[in-house]
């Protein structure tokens, strides 16, 4: 396994639509590997692979409580697609590993079903609520060349930007 470099705002790969994978092969599974390796080395709940700058269809994500003692439970998701939402929405602070160190309230749905092809290539289904469901959505929008500032206001989207630009001024002056 080997660890892989996070694309950050604003780089243009992350505003690109992924392509479907056709067949989840060996190189496929070397990339979900990686990208969990990666996801994990930066403390993350979700990782989806236009963030490493590959522009496929997937994500992974692992959203188990270390400090309740949870065990880690890793999802590889190939081609997800939700085919059923919740009617109730929830608004709940997202961050982004290509956002690094900044926060907003988004809003999404309460609840997901989303289809999806496994680790084996097998064709399956998850229904997912909770934190699990808003990593899901945040994941698969990356997929679209989405980010969870785009689902703020503008005001909002201004401010955290100026943060973040803060923010990276003082790294270089350390
Ligand atoms: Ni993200």
């Amino acid at each position: 396994m080997a660890k892989l470099k996070i694309f950050e705002y604003p780089d243009p790969v992350l505003k690109q639509k992924s392509e479907p994978v056709e067949k989840v092969d060996d190189d496929i599974r070397r990339l979900l590997d990686d990208m969990l390796e990666t996801m994990y080395a930066a403390a993350g709940v979700g990782l989806a692979a236009p963030q490493v700058g590959v522009l496929k269809r997937i994500i992974v994500i692992d959203t188990h409580d270390e400090e309740e003692g949870e065990e880690p439970c890793p999802l590889f998701l190939v081609n997800p697609e939700i085919i059923a939402r919740s009617e109730e929405q929830v608004c709940h602070e997202e961050g982004c590993l290509s956002v690094p160190e900044q926060h907003a309230e988004v809003m999404r749905y309460a609840g997901v079903k989303v289809r999806y092809l496994d680790y084996q290539g097998q064709e399956r289904e998850i229904e997912a609520d909770g934190l699990k469901a808003i990593a899901l959505q945040h994941e698969i929008d990356h997929l679209d060349g989405i980010l969870y500032i785009d689902r703020i206001s503008r005001l909002k989207r201004q401010m955290l930007l100026k943060k973040l630009q803060k923010m990276r001024a003082g790294e270089k002056e350390e």
